[in-house]
C-alpha cells in the first residue's frame, strides 16, 4: 500500500468533521484537492471509506476502523513533534498561540516582546472568537490559548492572568456622556451593536442583562471589535466591549465610557491548554511570560482614567 501521511491527515480531518468543505477550510486546501486526496487514499486501500446518503456523508465500516487508527497515528506524530521541539529548546522552537479576537490588541504587544527576547522562535499566532478558540483546543491545534473563562466540563487546564472589564461605550457627543451612575433601566431606550454569536463578550453581555431581567434592543450585529467601535463613533448605537480594545479611541476621545450602575462587567483573561498536553520548552516559557508580565502590556493609565472609581 502506498499510503502517505498527507492522505492520512486529510482523511482524518474529513472523518472527524464528516464534511469535505469543513475539512478543506480547516486544512487551507480547496475542496477538489481534499476530494482528490481521499480518492487516491481509497484507491490505495482498495475499499470505500465514505458513503453518501442524501447531502450527508458517513464513514463505512473500513472508514470507521481507519479513523480510529489514524487518530492514534496523529497522536504519535504529535508526540514525535513534541520530542523534536524539546530537543531544539526554546531558541529553535515553534510556538502556536491562539488568542481571543478581543485580546489581540495587547496580545500582539506581548508577542512582540517575546519575539525580541527569543528572535529565533517561529510563531503561529491566530486570532478568533470564543467558539473558534474552543474548536482549536478540541482539535489540539494550539499550544496555548488566551481567552475568557473556559467551561469547567472540558479537559482543560486554565488560570486567570488579568482582569478583563467590559464597559459600555458611546460617541463623545451622546446625551448620556458625562452623566454619573446612569440607571440600568435607562439603557432600554438605546440601540446596541452586539458581537456575533460565538463571541465570549456577547455571551457575558447577554448573561448580565438576563440575570437582571433587562431587555436591550440589539439593532445590529458585527463580528469584529474594530467595526463595532467605528459603528459607535458613527452613531449606529451603543456597545459593550472589553476595555482592552479601547486604548486608542479613549486616548483620542473618539468614544467615551459611560458611567452605568453595576458596570463594568467583571471578567478575567485566562491562559488555557489541554489537560494532557505536554507543553514544549518554548510554550512553557511563553506561559510564564504571560502569567508574570501580561499586566505590563496594557495601558493602566488609560484604563484607570476610563473606569474612574468603579473598579
Ligand atoms: P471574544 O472573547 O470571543 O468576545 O472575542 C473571547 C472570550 O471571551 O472568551
Amino acid at each position: 500500500m502506498n499510503i502517505t501521511l498527507r492522505q492520512l491527515k486529510v482523511f482524518e480531518r474529513v472523518a472527524r468533521r464528516l464534511s469535505f468543505t469543513r475539512a478543506a477550510e480547516e486544512l487551507y486546501l480547496t475542496q477538489p484537492a481534499v476530494s482528490m486526496q481521499i480518492k487516491q487514499f481509497e484507491e490505495n486501500i482498495g475499499l470505500p471509506l465514505f458513503e453518501r446518503l442524501g447531502k450527508k456523508i458517513y464513514l463505512t465500516r473500513a472508514g470507521e476502523e481507519l479513523y480510529q487508527l489514524s487518530r492514534k497515528i496523529s497522536e504519535q506524530l504529535d508526540e514525535a513533534e513534541h520530542l523534536i521541539e524539546e530537543l531544539k529548546g526554546i531558541e529553535g522552537g515553534r510556538l502556536c498561540v491562539t488568542v481571543a479576537s478581543t485580546i489581540h490588541y495587547f496580545g500582539i504587544r506581548l508577542l512582540a516582546e517575546f519575539c525580541r527576547r527569543y528572535p529565533k522562535v517561529k510563531v503561529s499566532f491566530k486570532v478568533t472568537n470564543r467558539k473558534g478558540l474552543m474548536q482549536q483546543l478540541e482539535d489540539n491545534e494550539a499550544d496555548i490559548v488566551l481567552m475568557g473563562q473556559p467551561p469547567d466540563d472540558q479537559d482543560l487546564k486554565f488560570e486567570p492572568f488579568l482582569e478583563n472589564p467590559l464597559v459600555l461605550i458611546a460617541p463623545a457627543e451622546h446625551p448620556l456622556a458625562g452623566k454619573q451612575k446612569i440607571p440600568l433601566s435607562d439603557l432600554q431606550h438605546e440601540n446596541f451593536i452586539m458581537r456575533e454569536q460565538g463571541s465570549g463578550t456577547r455571551t457575558s453581555v447577554e448573561r448580565f442583562f438576563s440575570e437582571r431581567n433587562i431587555q436591550i434592543n440589539t439593532s445590529m450585529e458585527m463580528n469584529t471589535n474594530g467595526a463595532i467601535k467605528q459603528g459607535v463613533e458613527e452613531g449606529l448605537g451603543l456597545a459593550i466591549v472589553s476595555i482592552h480594545t479601547l486604548e486608542r479611541e479613549l486616548e483620542s476621545g473618539r468614544v467615551v465610557v459611560l458611567d452605568v450602575e453595576t458596570f463594568p462587567i467583571r471578567r478575567q483573561w485566562y491562559i488555557v491548554h489541554r489537560t494532557g498536553k505536554r507543553l514544549s520548552a518554548v510554550a512553557r516559557e511563553f506561559s510564564e511570560f504571560v502569567r508574570n508580565e501580561a499586566h505590563l502590556f496594557v495601558r493602566e493609565d488609560i484604563i484607570k482614567a476610563a473606569l474612574g472609581k468603579s473598579m
